[in-house]
């Protein structure tokens, strides 16, 4: 199955992983690289670039496909400027394939990153921002729709709407994501004009994902129905599973007092509830294709799979005509 992404990567399969806080780290990264796919890593797992440029190093050791590196510029307590700029100089020394930027747009990082030879990809909500990364330099766009989990953009159009909006306005590959976690949402994407996708929630019930049993089964356990957008009223729109403390979120919105939010938000309660297993102890990001997900499989599997299925139906549709 050959696209534009699978070119621009170097990698055999459409298909990579968004980053994931406290998840994204070099055995699922590997793994989903070993697979076919763009492994990821995402940087804010490590508080320092040294830490950072140990997992890289850790990770290809793990494998010798491309892989991609998660930067969310948003505002942190955690992560200062400094490290933000370690972040973007380690990808370039260490050569990664790819960098996933989310948040901000990264213009000042793009030419150090090119000159590196590295390619450079910003997820998007909206057409406006598809457009402004394609002039500022991007090599790709991933189109991300309301359905997706971690931080979808308050326009709240979905990814079936955006993505040929989007690849209609945009010359350069359009990877999309939100709602998909099978060969089903695979061929649709490239229906809609996509040269492949992105998937997180997916890659959480798989062998290679270290989280906590208990996570793994309450995913194959939830709906799609089972998630609900929280913190719109902070200008920071988080879709997260459904829960008594994400419950008590949406009630202190509601009642206006958002001072009383930051101790229910924070990595840490993420961290350790992704460790513990603990699934009423935190505000888990995940998207609505919880609902499409139902077994647990190794990233070679799921990756297999997927394309099978999604050739499958492409073929068949063929023969409709
Ligand atoms: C547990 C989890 C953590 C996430 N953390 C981040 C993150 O740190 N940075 C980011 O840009 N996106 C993050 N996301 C969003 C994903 O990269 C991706 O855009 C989205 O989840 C795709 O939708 P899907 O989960 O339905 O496949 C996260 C998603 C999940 C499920």
């Amino acid at each position: 199955m050959q696209t534009k992404m699978t070119e621009l990567f170097g990698i055999k399969y459409p298909i990579m992983c968004g980053g994931m806080l406290w998840l994204c780290k070099p055995d699922l990264c590997a793994a989903i690289s070993n697979a076919g796919g763009l492994g990821n890593i995402t940087a804010a797992n490590y508080d320092s670039g040294k830490e950072f440029r140990e997992a890289v190093r850790i990770t290809k050791n793990l494998t010798d496909r491309p892989f991609s590196v998660n930067i969310t510029l948003m505002p942190s307590f955690r992560i200062s400027q400094q490290t933000y700029d370690q972040y973007f100089q380690i990808c370039c020394e260490e050569k990664v394939a790819a960098i996933e930027v989310s948040g901000k747009p990264a213009q000042e990082y793009i030419g150090m990153v090119h000159e590196a030879g590295v390619k450079i990809m910003h997820k998007v909500g909206a057409v406006r921002h598809a457009v402004n990364c394609e002039k500022l330099g991007y090599d790709a766009v991933i189109a991300a729709g309301i359905e997706e989990g971690g931080h979808p953009l308050n326009d709240d159009v979905s990814t079936m709407v955006l993505t040929p909006r989007i690849a209609d306005t945009v010359k350069i590959p359009v990877i999309t994501t939100g709602g998909i976690a099978d060969g089903r949402g695979l061929a649709a994407a490239l229906a809609l004009g996509a040269d492949g996708v992105m998937m997180a929630t997916r890659f959480i019930a798989t062998h290679e994902c270290l989280v906590h049993p208990n996570i793994k089964d309450e995913i194959l356990k939830r709906q799609e129905n089972e998630t609900t957008l929280i913190t719109k009223s902070i200008g920071m729109q988080g879709r997260a599973l459904k829960n008594a403390l994400v419950e008590e979120i949406l009630n202190i919105e509601k009642n206006g007092d958002t001072s009383k939010l930051w101790p229910l938000l924070t990595g840490q309660r993420v961290k350790e509830a992704w460790q513990t297993g603990d699934v009423s102890a935190a505000a888990f990001y995940v998207g609505q294709s919880i609902g499409l997900v139902n077994n647990v499989l190794s990233c070679a599997q799921l990756l297999d799979g997927m394309v099978e299925q999604a050739a499958q139906i492409l073929r068949n549709n063929q023969e409709m005509f």
